[in-house]
Parts: structure tokens; C-alpha cells; sequence
């Protein structure tokens, strides 16, 4: 399908999306969300499919929710449509592994955009940053909330009261990012590691999102019954036998999703 702000190329069983509205330096507007919403629906049905990265520019990831689109909007108009909230609920529904492969700025929509994928890869020119401050707003899809839960409260304090960036180095210290590599090779990286997730038989690799969102989402009891339940299920598998054996075996195994 042909996008207007997104690129999409699937290649060794990965699907890898970039922004691309290099004019506005990939701010997200109406039109990138439901597109990038609709390619990532798309991705998650396509059995050509095991894990997806979601990259930018060199020089920019996504600086943050379209300013012209929305400095007119009123309020009655952003609660109307719920600005972008159908389109990031969408995306958290998405059960394949999703990578954010961060280069230059990430700010405001665009650093929430990267914490709803399940893990940040950035190169080493990344700056992270919640400056909706800035605007006389707040952060609206997750800036508050998500950040907080990567970061803790005082950095989240910090980088949505001050509206600072975060660079490369500050944001894998504080556990945002998973790793940082030079810039040129960011996209490398993070296709390399989605290519390792692509070997794993999907049930598991979809079990260990739904697994690791319940340490955000629930009580640590609840996470750690729903983890020891998924845990057994995942015997009921063609793919359990098939990993195990082929360890015994020394062997590579060959999952099928079963
Ligand atoms: C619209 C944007 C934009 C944005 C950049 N541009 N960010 N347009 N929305 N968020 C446009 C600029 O207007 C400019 O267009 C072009 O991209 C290049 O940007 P420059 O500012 O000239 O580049 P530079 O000097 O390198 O500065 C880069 C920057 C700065 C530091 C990233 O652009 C910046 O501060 N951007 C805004 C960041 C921000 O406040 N984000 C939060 C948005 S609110 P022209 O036509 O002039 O060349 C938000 C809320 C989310 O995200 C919640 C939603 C529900």
C-alpha cells in the first residue's frame, strides 16, 4: 500500500517503517498517525511478518505532534477527537515486537511515540525531550505516565517541568533506551536485532510483550501469576518441544508457531 508520510519495506521477515516528513522533521500530524497506525495493523496480520522497527531520519525520529496542525485547534475540538488517541491505543494493541530505532530528536509526541514501541534502540546523536512546557501545554500521550515509569519521578519531574532534552548517553543511564550505537549504524542494529526476535517462535515472542506489559500495567503479584500461567501454557506447544529437544540435540531449532 502507498503511504504518504511513512515508508514501509518488508525484508527478511521484518517490517521496517520510517517517518518521513523530512519538511517538518517527521512531526506527527492526523495523516502519519493513521497511516502509521494502519501500517502497523497491517504488519501485525502479515504472516510475512515476525518483528517490525520503527526508525526516522538521521536528524530526527519525530519532534513531537504537528504545532501548525494543532495551535488552532480548540478544546472542544482536541477532546472531541481525542488528538491521536484512538491512533496510540491502536499501536499498543499491536502484538509483534516493535523497535524503536531513535536518531536525532524525539520530542514531546515523538519521545511518547518511542516509549510505546517495546524497546528503544538510539543512535549516539538521540535527544530525548518532553518540551511541551514550552507551548503552554502538557505532554498528551504518555509523557507524564510512560516516562515516568522508565525514568522515575525525578527525571520525569525534570524533563517535563524544564522541557531539557535527554541525550544518548543520560537516556541509556536512566534506562529509556536498551542500547546506544554510533549513528551510522543505528538502522543496522536495530534490524539485526529484530532479525534475532524473528528466529524465536511468535507465540513466546508475543507471551513475553503480553508478560512484560503486566509489569506496568498490574500489581507485581498479578504480573507474576499471569507470567508462572503463561509459562505452563507455552508447554501446550509444538514449539516448547521443539526448542527443548533441539537444545538437547545441539541443534538449531526450527519453530513454526505451533
Ligand atoms: C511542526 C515542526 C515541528 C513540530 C519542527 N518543525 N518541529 N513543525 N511541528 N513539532 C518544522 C519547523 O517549523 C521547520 O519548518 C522545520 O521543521 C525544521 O525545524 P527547525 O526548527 O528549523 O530546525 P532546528 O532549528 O534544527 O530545530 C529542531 C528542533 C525544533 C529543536 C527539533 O524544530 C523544535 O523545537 N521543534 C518543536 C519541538 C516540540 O516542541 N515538540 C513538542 C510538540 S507538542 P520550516 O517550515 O520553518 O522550515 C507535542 C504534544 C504531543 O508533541 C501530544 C499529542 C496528543
Amino acid at each position: 500500500m502507498a503511504y504518504e508520510t511513512i515508508i514501509v519495506e518488508i525484508e527478511d521477515e521484518v517490517a521496517l517503517i520510517r517517518l518521513n516528513r523530512p519538511e517538518a522533521l517527521n512531526a506527527l500530524n492526523a495523516t502519519l498517525l493513521d497511516e502509521l497506525s494502519a501500517a502497523l495493523t497491517e504488519a501485525d496480520r502479515n504472516d510475512k511478518v515476525r518483528a517490525i522497527v520503527l526508525t526516522g531520519s538521521e536528524k530526527a525520529f519525530a519532534a513531537g505532534a504537528d504545532i501548525k496542525e494543532m495551535s488552532t485547534k480548540s478544546y472542544v475540538d482536541v477532546y472531541d477527537e481525542d488528538l491521536f488517541g484512538a491512533q496510540i491505543e491502536a499501536i499498543t494493541r499491536i502484538r509483534k515486537p516493535i523497535i524503536a530505532a531513535v536518531s536525532g530528536y524525539a520530542l514531546g509526541g515523538g519521545c511518547e511515540l518511542a516509549m510505546v514501541c517495546d524497546f528503544i534502540i538510539c543512535a549516539e546523536n538521540a535527544k530525548f525531550g518532553q518540551p511541551e512546557i514550552n507551548l503552554g501545554v502538557v505532554a498528551g500521550i504518555g509523557g507524564t505516565q510512560r516516562l515516568t515509569r522508565f525514568v522515575g519521578k525525578s527525571k520525569a519531574m525534570d524533563m517535563n517541568l524544564t522541557g531539557r532534552f535527554m541525550d544518548a548517553a543520560e537516556a541509556e543511564r536512566s534506562g529509556l533506551v536498551s542500547r546506544v550505537v554510533p549513528t551510522p549504524k543505528l538502522v543496522p542494529e536495530a534490524m539485526a536485532a529484530a532479525r534475532k526476535i524473528a528466529e524465536k517462535s511468535q507465540i513466546a515472542t508475543k507471551t513475553v510483550k503480553e508478560a512484560v506489559n503486566r509489569a506496568y500495567e498490574t500489581t507485581l503479584r498479578e504480573g507474576l501469576l499471569f507470567e508462572r500461567r503463561a509459562f505452563h501454557a507455552l508447554f501446550a506447544t509444538e514449539d516448547q518441544k521443539e526448542g527443548m529437544a533441539a537444545f538437547l540435540e545441539k541443534r538449531e531449532a526450527q519453530f513454526r508457531d505451533r
